[in-house]
């Protein structure tokens, strides 16, 4: 297998934890560099087990900075980009909308720049894996599925920066010959994400016997993937993709919030002891989310029938699993709630 030397951005966070596991520990020849700000969404504790391995170094770093992301090129002789590096929260969106611009828009921007002046017009065994989300799609209505040709219509601040990327990420690929592929996923749940997404917000909630803030009716449809499986996905696509195309990734597995929401109430009642029915109690249903996207559906035929990959654990599993780890990790959970997620906590959700 030839040599590689990869630049992870944003392999400090949920997906990119994944992401830099499974290549580190798969391709023990590839030069694995994870290159993250360690904003409050990134945590160097998500990769504890990989982090002494020889083909791993962590550069913290912010994709803003283009000399500083110009020298790790340089210094790694990096070949390949996975861009995974991106504020990622649709409330944080509505709130703060400029620094999703910055990281999300110019960031990208910048890395792309930065890849074609280290890469010349040389090409060859070069590649900008750009990750992105089908929230670029825009809602659904009752029927119908995003599919590749979908046209874009995304309806956050969140959604319209990716889209945003997404579009730069294309318009290089055709003005410059940039080699590039990226994939849109649906949503992700699993081990190490931020206590600010559905999944392991309401653990937590359910776990300190807090009220858990559905917003409006609770009837908005979400697509749910195993982080795992996407990691898995986004190394069939890196390997086997084909340049300059796209690719949506999704777990075909659409879920109404409030049956999401009620099963992991079962689930958490069983592992913690309780009664019955006791964590449904929690529920409270609050304000809407402003603009709030109602359905997404992920049409992955084109993943399926062009690379033969498809998910691999049912959700139910895969959700038991993901309990299990946050209540096997507390501590994980107790650090990253404490300090400036209170904050943020009450931010969101006091005046609902
Ligand atoms: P996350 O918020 O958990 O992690 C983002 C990471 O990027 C963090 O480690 C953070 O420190 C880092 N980062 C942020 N700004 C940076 C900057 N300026 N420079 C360097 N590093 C920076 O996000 P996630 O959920 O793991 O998502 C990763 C990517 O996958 C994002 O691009 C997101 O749009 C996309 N995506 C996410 C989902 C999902 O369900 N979470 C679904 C589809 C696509
Ligand atoms: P989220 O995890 O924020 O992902 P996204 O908005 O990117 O799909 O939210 C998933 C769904 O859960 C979405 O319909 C909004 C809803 N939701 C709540 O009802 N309450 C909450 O506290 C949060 C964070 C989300």
């Amino acid at each position: 297998m030839e040599k590689k030397s990869i630049l992870i951005t944003g392999g400090a966070g949920f997906i990119g934890s994944h992401v830099v596991r499974l290549f580190v520990n798969k391709y023990p020849d590839y030069q694995i560099v994870n290159f993250d700000k360690l904003t409050y969404a990134g945590n160097l504790e998500n990769l504890r087990d990989v982090d002494q391995k020889p083909n791993y170094t962590f550069v913290k770093g912010d994709i803003l900075d283009e000399a500083f992301v110009e020298e790790t090129f340089v210094k790694y002789s990096i070949t390949c980009v996975i861009h995974l590096a991106a504020e990622s929260h649709v409330d944080r969106s509505i709130t703060n909308p400029l620094e999703f611009i910055q990281t999300n828009v110019i960031g990208t921007a910048n890395l792309m720049n930065v890849a074609r002046r280290f890469w010349g017009d040389d090409f060859s065994d070069k590649l900008f894996y750009h990750v992105s989300t089908d929230e670029v799609y825009g809602s659904l209505g009752e029927t119908g599925y995003f599919t590749e040709d979908t046209p874009y219509d995304p309806r956050s601040p969140y959604s319209s920066s990716k889209a945003s990327s997404d579009h730069l990420v294309r318009a290089y690929h055709h003005t410059y010959g940039f080699p590039m592929v990226i994939s849109n996923c649906s949503n992700n749940y699993g081990a190490n994400q931020f206590p600010e997404k559905l999944i392991p917000l309401f653990i937590n909630n359910i776990k300190e016997e807090k009220p858990l803030p559905v917003y409006g009716k609770g009837d908005n449809v979400r697509d749910w993937l195993w982080v795992n499986d996407h990691a898995d996905a986004i190394d069939v696509i890196f390997h086997e993709g084909k340049e300059g195309e796209t690719y949506n990734i999704g777990g075909n597995n659409e879920w109404q919030n409030i049956h999401l929401i009620k099963a992991l109430c079962k689930i958490m009642d069983e592992k913690l002891g309780r009664e019955e029915g006791a964590s449904e109690k929690l529920i409270a249903y609050v304000q809407d989310r402003s603009g709030h996207d109602q359905r997404y559906a992920i049409d992955a035929s084109k993943l399926k029938n062009d690379l033969n990959w498809s998910p691999s654990i049912e959700f139910e599993e895969g959700l038991e699993n993901t309990v299990q780890w946050y209540l096997d990790n507390s501590e994980w959970l107790d650090n990253v709630t404490s300090g400036d997620y209170k904050k943020y906590y009450d931010q969101q959700y006091n005046a609902r």
